[in-house]
C-alpha cells in the first residue's frame, strides 16, 4: 500500500483506465472501478504488470448497495481514501430533444448525476479521513451553459439533451460539494477532459484518452494551495478555466 489511495470510477477503459494508469505509474495506489468484474479484473492487472499498486473494486455507481459495498470494502481494506476521480458515465441520447425520451432521460441521470452524488456521499466519511482528500468530477465541455450558448462554439451543434444536461447537473453538485467542504482541505473539482476517442462517441474524438486524463490527473494531485470549486480543462494549458 502506498501513501495515497485513489478511486476512479468506470476505470476499466477510456479516460478512466488513463487516469488509473498515469496515478499508478505516480506511485498512487489505485482502485480500478468498473461495474463488471472480469473487465475490472482484467484492466487492473494490465496496470500490475506495468507496476503499478492496482486493485479492482466492484462497483456500479447507478446501485446503491454496489457503492455501499465497495466504500465497505475500501473502509476494511485501506480505512481511508484519499482520492475520488467520478468519471464512469454513459452518453445515450439517441434522438432531438423533442424525441427524447425520459427513459434516457432517466437512464443517463442514474448514472452521471444521481450515481456520483451516491458514490460521492457514500465516500465522504473516508476522504474525510484523508489529510489532503482529492474529488474530480468528470464534466464535460456539452455541460458548460456558457460554450454551448456561444454559436461561434465548436461543439455548439451537439444537442444532446439527457447528456449535456446531466453535465450541467455535474458542475453544479462539484459547487454544492466545494462549498460544504470549504475550509477543510478538500478540493473538489470538475473537468472537461476535450473531445477524446472513447467507446462513448463510437471514437469520433481527435483527442486520446491519455490526453483527457491528463487534466484529470493534475485536480486528483492539486497541491494543499490548489483551487476548489473550479471548472478546468488543459488546452490551451493546464488548470484552463471553462466557463460555468
Ligand atoms: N470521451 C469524451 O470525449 C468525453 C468528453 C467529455 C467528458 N467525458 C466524460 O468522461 C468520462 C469517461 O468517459 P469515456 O469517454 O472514457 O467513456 P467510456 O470509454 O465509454 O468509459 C466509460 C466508463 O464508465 C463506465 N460506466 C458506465 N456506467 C457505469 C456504471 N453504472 N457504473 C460503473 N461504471 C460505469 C464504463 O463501464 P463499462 O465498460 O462497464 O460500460 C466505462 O468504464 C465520462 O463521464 C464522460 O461523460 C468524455
Amino acid at each position: 500500500m502506498t501513501e495515497t489511495i485513489a478511486l476512479i470510477t468506470g476505470a476499466n477503459k477510456g479516460i478512466g483506465l488513463q487516469t488509473a494508469r498515469r496515478l499508478g505509474a505516480d506511485g498512487i495506489t489505485v482502485l480500478v472501478g468498473a461495474r463488471n468484474a472480469e473487465r475490472g479484473e482484467e484492466a487492473a492487472g494490465r496496470l500490475r504488470q506495468e507496476g503499478a499498486d492496482a486493485r479492482f473494486v466492484e462497483i456500479d455507481v447507478a446501485d446503491e448497495a454496489s457503492v455501499a459495498k465497495a466504500a465497505g470494502w475500501i473502509e476494511s481494506e485501506f480505512g481511508r481514501l484519499d482520492v475520488l476521480v467520478n468519471n464512469a458515465g454513459i452518453m445515450i441520447d439517441d434522438a432531438a430533444p423533442s424525441e427524447t425520451s425520459l427513459q434516457v432521460l432517466r437512464t443517463t441521470f442514474e448514472t452521471n448525476v444521481f450515481g456520483m452524488v451516491a458514490v460521492t456521499n457514500a465516500m465522504l466519511p473516508l476522504l474525510r479521513r484523508s489529510a489532503a482528500p482529492r474529488i474530480v468530477n468528470l464534466s464535460s465541455d456539452l455541460g458548460s451553459l456558457g460554450l454551448m450558448s456561444d454559436p461561434s462554439y465548436a461543439h455548439y451543434p451537439f444537442v444532446l439533451l439527457a447528456y449535456n444536461t446531466s453535465k450541467t447537473a455535474v458542475n453544479a453538485l462539484t459547487l454544492c460539494y466545494a462549498k460544504e467542504l470549504a475550509g477543510t482541505p478538500a478540493k473538489v473539482n470538475a473537468v472537461n477532459p476535450g473531445y477524446c476517442a472513447t467507446d462513448l462517441n463510437a471514437h469520433t474524438g481527435p483527442r486520446a484518452a491519455e490526453e483527457g486524463a491528463a487534466e484529470v490527473v493534475r485536480l486528483a494531485t492539486l497541491p494543499d494551495d490548489g483551487p476548489t470549486g473550479g471548472y478546468f480543462m488543459d488546452e490551451p494549458e493546464p488548470g484552463t478555466v471553462v466557463p460555468w
